[in-house]
């Protein structure tokens, strides 16, 4: 009985979650196009700017492609990580958004919009827009990005690293991973392939340290890593480094292809998150089958961005139309 009793509060307390991230889980009142009529211009101008930005800095696709897995997954797709609090105590000096860069690109982007339209497009939208034209500028996908998302207005220091709702930790097991992900009405499948976003970008030394010096507080490895591959990140990553990169798949972290699924099927995945992605049939099933003759990874990308993309969003008169990405009207 007490067991049952149990078992009912787990259940309750996943439907309020869910609630939480699912004001419009399916997308509710986004289309391709919504800008079709009051912005015209709108996707172009956002793709003109990042091809400018890319030629100059194109090492900021990483960061912009991560943004918007960011800004999704704390409080839906609003714009709330775009947000500066004057005593920095906004989702963007919350520990994970600390490695984020390339805010001034998003802030670029929205002023050339408001020059053309004001006041029409969201900030959530720049960033949607902008991680699907840093994917075709690194040689990925292209898919149609539904806009129509309206910004919020909250944005709290503690919500991405609250336990079971923040932000997915670089050390989660499957498990949590895959809770993460259907909390916000995602699927396995979403979870291995949106993870192939890996594919591009680099990560602090100190998101995969403890795998190569101290895995389980006895000074020792990580045994589901490759032991040749741990030995030449020690080269890199020396203990307690703070600000040393690595790239996520070296020898092509500036292209988006398939090679980050070779990698972690070599056991050669950054991130414990990474690695985790064997212990699963369906999402291990998966990562040899990106990599196959016939792998359907690049058209299966977008469908995911899209489903990212529908996570909590505020349309129609919800939020508002923020006339500065990093500021409330
Ligand atoms: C599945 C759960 C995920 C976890 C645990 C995770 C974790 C991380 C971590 C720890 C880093 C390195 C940050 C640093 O140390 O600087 C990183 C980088 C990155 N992530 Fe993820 N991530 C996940 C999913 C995603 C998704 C869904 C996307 C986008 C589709 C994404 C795109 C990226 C990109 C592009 C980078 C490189 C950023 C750069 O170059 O600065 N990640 N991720």
């Amino acid at each position: 009985m007490a067991g049952s009793k149990n078992l009912l509060g787990i259940f309750m307390l996943q439907i309020m979650l869910v609630g939480l991230f699912s004001s419009h889980a399916d997308g509710q009142g986004l289309k391709v196009g919504f800008y079709e009529k009051s912005c015209p211009q709108a996707e172009a101008i956002v793709s003109k700017v990042i091809s400018d930005v890319m030629s100059v800095a194109p090492s900021l696709s990483g960061p912009l492609l991560r943004m918007h897995f960011h800004d999704c997954f704390i409080r839906g797709c609003d714009g709330s990580v775009l947000l500066d609090s004057p005593n920095g105590q906004s989702e963007k000096f919350s520990p994970p958004n600390l490695s984020l860069r390339g805010f001034n690109i998003i802030d670029r982007v929205k002023l050339a919009l408001e020059k053309a339209c004001p006041d029409v497009v969201s900030c959530a939208d720049v960033v949607a827009l902008v991680a699907r034209d840093v994917t075709v500028a690194t040689k990925g996908p292209h898919w149609e990005v539904e806009t129509g998302r309206r910004d919020g207005n909250v944005s709290l220091i503690g919500d991405p690293i609250s336990p079971g709702t923040g932000l997915p930790s670089f050390s989660a097991n499957i498990t949590v991973l895959k809770q993460s992900f259907a909390l916000r009405g995602l699927s396995a499948k979403d979870l291995v392939v949106l993870s192939g976003g890996h594919t591009i970008g680099m990560s602090h030394c100190s998101s995969f340290e403890s795998r190569l010096y101290n895995f389980t507080g006895k000074g020792d490895t990580d045994p589901t890593m490759d032991p040749n591959y741990i030995a030449r990140l020690k080269l890199k990553c020396k203990p307690r480094d703070q600000t040393t990169l690595a790239e996520l798949d070296p020898g092509s972290f500036k292209t988006f292809d398939d090679s980050y699924y070779r990698l972690v099927t070599k056991r050669r995945g950054l991130l414990e998150s990474d690695a985790a992605l064997l212990n699963d049939p369906e999402t291990r099933a998966y990562l040899v089958q990106a990599i196959s003759h016939g792998s359907t990874f690049f058209k299966d990308f977008g469908v995911s961005m899209v489903n990212m993309g529908r996570i909590g969003v505020l349309t129609g008169s919800q939020g508002e139309v923020r006339k500065v990405c990093t500021k409330t009207n």
